[in-house]
């Protein structure tokens, strides 16, 4: 059976490559996208990836995935660390969410080591780059698996 899953950028994402590339890598959202997409299909997994700069749109998507996913790969960017609307979006959804970041936002500002929703997902990926994205999707597509 083929696992649908969603992808969700959240703010400045959208300018990946050029923006801090030192802390955020060379790669595009674009190269990440399709990486995942490629990977997703040695796996029999179709992915979906959405980018939003607002708040309510992201937590309109995170609705959407509700009956229509199988699994959740977000990145809220800024948002992890002030949003408690995404968080409750997040509490509806009865599917694997995996939270990543392109950077350790734990070795960085002290403000960037809080996430408002690291308590509620399945598990948090920090640190890896691009490569974080791929290792969440294994991580969603196993315990697909296993259930
Ligand atoms: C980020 C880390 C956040 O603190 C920051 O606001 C981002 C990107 C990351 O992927 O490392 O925009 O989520």
């Amino acid at each position: 059976m083929t696992h649908k899953i969603l992808v969700i950028h959240g703010p400045n994402l959208n300018m990946l490559g050029k923006r801090e590339p030192e802390t955020y890598g060379a790669d595009t959202l674009a190269d990440i996208n399709a990486a995942l997409v490629r990977h997703g299909q040695t796996q029999d997994a179709s992915v979906t990836a959405f980018q939003s700069n607002m708040e309510g749109e992201i937590i309109t998507k995170i609705q959407q995935a509700f009956g229509n996913y199988d699994g959740l790969i977000i990145n809220p960017a800024a948002y992890t660390h002030t949003s408690i609307g995404i968080r409750d979006a997040v509490l509806l959804l009865d599917m694997p969410v995996v939270e990543v970041h392109l950077s350790n936002i734990h070795k960085r500002e002290a403000f960037r080591r809080h996430s408002y929703l690291s308590d509620v997902v399945s598990g948090q990926i920090v640190g890896f780059g691009m490569q974080g994205y791929i290792l969440a999707l294994d991580a969603i597509l196993h315990i697909l698996k296993q259930s």
